[in-house]
């Protein structure tokens, strides 16, 4: 694998927009208007590179539709972070023989993570024929290249080299959502955590100018959107590889000073770098959501350095500590591995106190998934599976409490809540935390801060009132 980061020439970009021009003469030529269905799988980071398959596509002439069934193109943007993950997608590629059988021209393309392994790869070329592309994160940027090589020669096409990765900007967006964007500062991840695949198949971290993800805020800010969250694997390595001399903090603190009113959002931090600078710069700005995802993995000091995470038990606490006296009312997420290699029963337990510590108001837990090639999946990892399970279920369940006791504390409280949506016969809302709240309203509330009254609460969400007067 090289090191070294490629920033893609504007010209090359403007190659593919050629492409993009080409595809859209195609069908023009056909009188049809071309359809593509994306289906993504994964994480944010995913959500934010199908936003621009689908600029590509747009950009091509194809309407974007909402099911595989009868679109004349399929992109499948893949996670691979577990092996669950990575079985449900071959389930559903699988299953797509059956539209391909009833629109032979449908064209099936598989990307993002699954499609920087090789064995992956492999496995599509021998056992998939309806698969017509398969292109890792690294080759994103020639989507539309792909695309054409697929329509105008009708052979198979694979765009998976071993890179360390590159930075395109100018790729068009087409977004979900007018309210809330997802911004990437970075990509991939140089921690090598060793029960992860991530810097495999999503190469070496590095940074967005910083010039232009202010200007992309400004844009966003300019036309509506309330909520930006800033995407990477570790934001806090922001800036690093840059000659600019910016950190993460000085890039949240000249986003905050955009005019406007609007929340920024970010994930993921990484203990070992989050600074106390990073604690006071969220702090001191009203637009800097008082939310923080600080993944902790294990309570165990032991298993977090076989992880390879470089912080232990303490310097994560003492981090806590510190975040939560300067924002007394920070909400506090996280993400955690049970059964990791070798974790005994005591080790396990102090993932529990740590938890009881703590109490994170939210936690994402995971049974550990051998990822192949990665240190910990050659690991002696000896505790039966069903002991995993038992682990599993006994940390849910204290999570589950805390959650809920934290929601029920927030009954009584009025809280500035977006508008984000509707849900059955009730409109939804987002607390600065990142809470979701329920309550009755007209739609046209959509899009606007609110004062909501909470008047109920379980381990997932909150109920309420707009607030009289
Ligand atoms: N970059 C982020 C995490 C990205 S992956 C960070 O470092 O915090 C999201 C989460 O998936 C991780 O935090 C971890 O808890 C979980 N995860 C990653 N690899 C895993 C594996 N092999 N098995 C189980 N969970 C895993
Ligand atoms: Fe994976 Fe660790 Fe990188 Fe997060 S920091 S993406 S867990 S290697
Ligand atoms: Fe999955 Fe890739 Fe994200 S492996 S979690 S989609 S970075």
């Amino acid at each position: 694998m090289s090191s070294k980061t490629t920033v893609i020439a504007q010209e090359e970009l403007q190659w593919q927009f050629s492409y993009c021009d080409k595809i859209a003469a195609y069908w023009h030529e056909k009188q049809v208007t071309p359809t593509a269905y994306v289906e993504t799988y994964g994480c944010q980071q995913n959500e934010a590179d199908s936003e621009k398959i689908r600029g590509y596509l747009t950009q091509s002439g194809y309407a974007i539709v909402q099911q595989a069934e009868g679109a004349d193109v399929v992109v499948m943007n893949t996670c691979a972070i577990r092996e669950h993950a990575e079985q449900r997608v071959f389930g559903n590629l699988g299953a797509l023989t059956h539209t391909k059988r009833r629109h032979p021209e449908q064209k099936i393309f598989l990307c993002g993570c699954m499609a920087g392994e090789t064995k992956v790869s492999d496995r599509i070329k021998k056992s998939y024929p309806h698969v017509d592309g398969v292109f890792s994160t690294h080759h994103l940027w020639q989507f539309p290249e792909i695309l054409w090589n697929v329509l105008s020669t009708g052979k198979r096409q694979f765009f998976i080299a071993d890179e360390a990765g590159s930075i395109a900007e100018g790729i068009p967006q087409v977004r979900d959502n007018t309210l809330k964007a997802w911004v990437s500062i970075m990509y991939g991840c140089n921690n090598f955590c060793t029960y992860c695949i991530v810097p495999y198949v999503r190469g070496r971290e590095r940074s967005r100018k910083k010039e232009d993800i202010l200007a992309e805020c400004r844009c966003l800010i300019e036309s509506g959107c309330k909520e930006i969250t800033l995407l990477g694997q570790n934001v806090n390595s922001y800036g690093k590889d840059l000659a600019e001399g910016v950190d993460f903090s000085d890039l949240l603190a000249e986003i905050a000073a955009i005019p406007g009113d609007f929340l920024i959002r970010f994930m993921t931090s990484h203990p070992r770098d989050a600074s106390q600078k990073l604690f006071d710069t969220m702090a001191s700005s009203p637009k800097i959501a008082k939310q923080l995802h600080l993944p902790f993995q294990s309570g165990s000091s032991r298993v977090l350095k076989a992880m390879n995470r470089h912080y232990d038990r303490e310097t994560y606490l003492e981090k806590v500590r510190y975040a939560k006296s300067v924002m007394p009312d920070l909400v506090l997420t996280s993400d955690v591995i049970v059964g990791f290699p070798g974790e005994t029963e005591d080790e396990f337990e102090q993932t529990i106190s740590l938890i009881e510590q703590v109490r994170y108001d939210a936690l994402f837990t995971f049974i550990f998934s051998p990822r192949a090639g990665t240190p910990a999946a050659a690991m002696d990892d000896p505790t039966p599976k069903e002991e995993k399970n038992r682990r599993f279920d006994r940390l849910c369940a204290v999570q589950n409490a805390i959650s809920e006791q934290i929601h029920q504390s927030y009954v009584g409280k009025t809280l500035r809540c977006l508008v984000d949506g509707t849900e059955k016969d009730m409109l939804t809302a987002r607390t600065e935390g990142g809470r979701l709240v329920r309550f009755p309203g007209d739609s046209a509330l959509i899009g606007t801060y609110q004062m909501i009254t909470i008047t109920g609460a379980t381990t997932w969400s909150l109920t309420g009132n707009l607030e009289r007067g």
